[in-house]
């Protein structure tokens, strides 16, 4: 593998002996503007170790620099070692590098033989897969793909949300106002419009919920009827998501939700009781966390039933047990900040050392088109007719811009749902995102659409010339700024790949996306691609290949196609 970056470490590393490549590695940086280099020695951040001021370290090093193919010059600038390399080596070697590893460009084994679980998704049954959880399913499905291009062995969980009070209320909903028949013909949402019920009544008659609390008690201890009818709603719910996850494209390796975990939950009980942490606390059995600051981690309510983070420590055990996971990530919306804080706590007293193993991602609200997208109030927005609209608005600009389009349905969907994903992804997780359909379709805005516009226009290309690209091509000729601005970009990938996995933040590769578009686009305005002269053609068209090859693994990464026509 070629890395420039390695190249000039090595350099550097003969020249100061006090550190080794790591350390340096560390300090070394990418400068914000090309003309201070290509790489950059902030060399105030040696000082202390070399005992000796910035400028003079700077210039030292500039003075004994030894000569390299790949190193033009180097200049003492400010403390600074700002290092120029030489563009046609830099260009040569970063295209033949990535025509050389294809559709493996970016991969990386730094989690080699190491596993990781990725709880994501995890709708609640009976209640609608709503934005929120779209949300949740984009980051994780990219996470996953993303440590599973760093070498990581993963497990993507869906944590269904199969169990719980909520199930007591639709019971009670389904037994007072519920009507097999319509349940059957109308799915999900004659189940959602019967939860959006119970919440109506019982805001005017609060004993609902204690009936509800009760159904779900009998739940809890095997009740044939209780089961039968939480199946039933499971199994309409279930089907209603899988649809959701088809038109996604996302995949999960285990599908064990909360009620999983039923049999397995005195265990947990137990395990807290002998070791001293549950207490009894108006009837209901707590651990204690006002010593951290925090409210109580309910075990038990008073009626004996499990609670969500009885659920959560269970689950953590058991993987810990089945998957020996390096890490285990669970991906939710900000709001539950807490819940994760409470029972990774509890983990920890319970002397588990790996307590620090598990991670809670968390991401802002979504709403689109100014609406929050919330279900108890009666808003019911069903996520897939939210996909179905993208699929279509898209359509209609395929249908405007190129009516010839072969497959156009297929192309719809993969542009549509992309459109949405992408939205979701550019900006971090953690902010609040707020989209508009005329922005999120923006074929030149910076979008999903935009890019994966940008990557058939790389394969039109391709097509077009009707010659095979390959290494041996002349990168002398493409050296203008441009094009060499756009090999920087494309060289930054896998360091990306691994900057992505380490803040645990997809928007990283969208955000890349959109600059290596840009530069590409910057790129083939300024050049034709296809010229008279066969030498410069083809190592345009080496350019082109390597821009298509990388925005097609980014894409895969944050779960979009790339298709080759659009
Ligand atoms: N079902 C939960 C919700 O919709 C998310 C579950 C997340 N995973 C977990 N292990 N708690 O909010």
């Amino acid at each position: 593998m070629f890395n420039t970056k390695s190249i000039v470490l090595d350099l550097l590393k003969e020249l100061i002996e006090q550190l080794d490549a790591g350390q340096i590695s560390e300090v070394l940086e990418t400068p914000p503007n090309p003309d201070m280099g290509d790489l950059a020695l902030p060399c105030f951040k040696l000082s202390k170790i070399l005992r000796k001021a910035p400028i003079q370290i700077a210039q030292e090093l500039a003075d004994k620099f030894p000569e390299s193919k790949f190193v033009d010059r180097v200049e003492a600038v400010s403390g600074y070692l700002n290092i120029f390399l030489n563009k046609e080596a830099f260009i040569n070697e970063t295209l033949n590098w990535i025509l050389a590893e294809k559709e493996s460009y970016g991969s990386q084994n730094i989690g080699q033989g190491k596993n990781v679980v990725i709880d994501f998704s995890a709708p609640n049954i009976a209640k609608p897969f709503h934005i929120g959880h779209l949300r949740s399913t984009a980051i994780g499905n990219s996470l996953y793909k993303i440590f599973k291009c760093n070498g990581y062995n993963c497990i993507g969980v869906n944590h269904i949300g199969d169990w719980g009070t909520q199930f007591g209320k639709l019971i009670v909903a389904y037994k007072k106002w519920g009507d097999k028949g319509k349940i059957e013909k109308e799915q999900i949402k004659e189940l959602m419009s019967l939860y959006v019920k119970f919440h109506d009544e019982a805001e005017k008659n609060p004993e609902l919920d204690d009936e509800a609390r009760a159904w779900f008690a009998k739940m809890e201890q095997g009740d044939s009827e209780a089961l039968e009818l939480w199946q039933w709603f499971k199994d309409i719910s279930m089907q209603e998501f899988q649809k959701v996850y088809d038109v996604l494209g996302v995949k999960f390796d285990s599908y064990a939700g909360e009620s999983f975990y039923n049999d397995k939950m005195d265990a947990t009980v137990e395990e807290l009781k002998e070791k001293g942490l549950l207490k009894e606390s108006e009837g209901a059995q707590i651990v204690d966390l006002s010593e951290y600051n925090m409210p109580p981690c309910i075990i038990l309510k008073k009626d004996g039933s499990t609670l969500y983070a009885t659920r959560d420590v269970t689950a953590a055990l058991y993987r810990k047990k089945n998957y020996d996971f390096e890490k285990c990530v669970y991906v939710t919306g900000v709001s539950q900040n807490l819940h994760f804080q409470q029972w990774f706590k509890v983990i920890e007293l319970m002397g588990k050392e790996w307590s620090k193993e598990l991670v809670h991602v968390p991401f802002g609200t979504v709403s689109l088109q100014g609406e929050k997208l919330s279900t108890r109030k009666g808003k019911v927005v069903l996520l897939e007719e939210i996909l179905s609209e993208a699929i279509k608005k898209t359509k209609e600009i395929i249908e405007a811009k190129n009516p010839n389009l072969l497959n156009k349905d297929e192309i719809a969907r993969q542009i549509g749902v992309g459109a949405i994903i992408f939205g979701d992804l550019s900006s971090n997780r953690i902010k609040d995102v707020s989209f508009s359909w005329d922005e999120i379709l923006n074929f030149d805005g910076e979008t999903g659409p935009y890019v994966q516009y940008t990557h058939a226009r790389t394969c039109s290309l391709l097509v077009k010339a009707q010659t095979e690209v390959s290494e041996g091509f002349d990168s002398g000729l493409i050296d203008s700024k441009e094009e060499y601005q756009l090999a920087k970009t494309l060289y930054l990938f896998p360091e990306k790949v691994k900057q992505a996995m380490n803040e645990l933040e997809p928007s990283i590769i969208t955000r890349y996306l959109v600059d290596l578009a840009q530069d590409f686009n910057r790129f083939y305005h300024e050049h034709s691609v296809l010229v008279e002269d066969e030498e410069l053609k083809l190592a345009r068209l080496a350019l082109v290949k390597a821009t298509g090859i990388t925005i097609a693994r980014g894409l895969d990464l944050i779960g979009l196609k790339a298709p080759e026509r659009v």
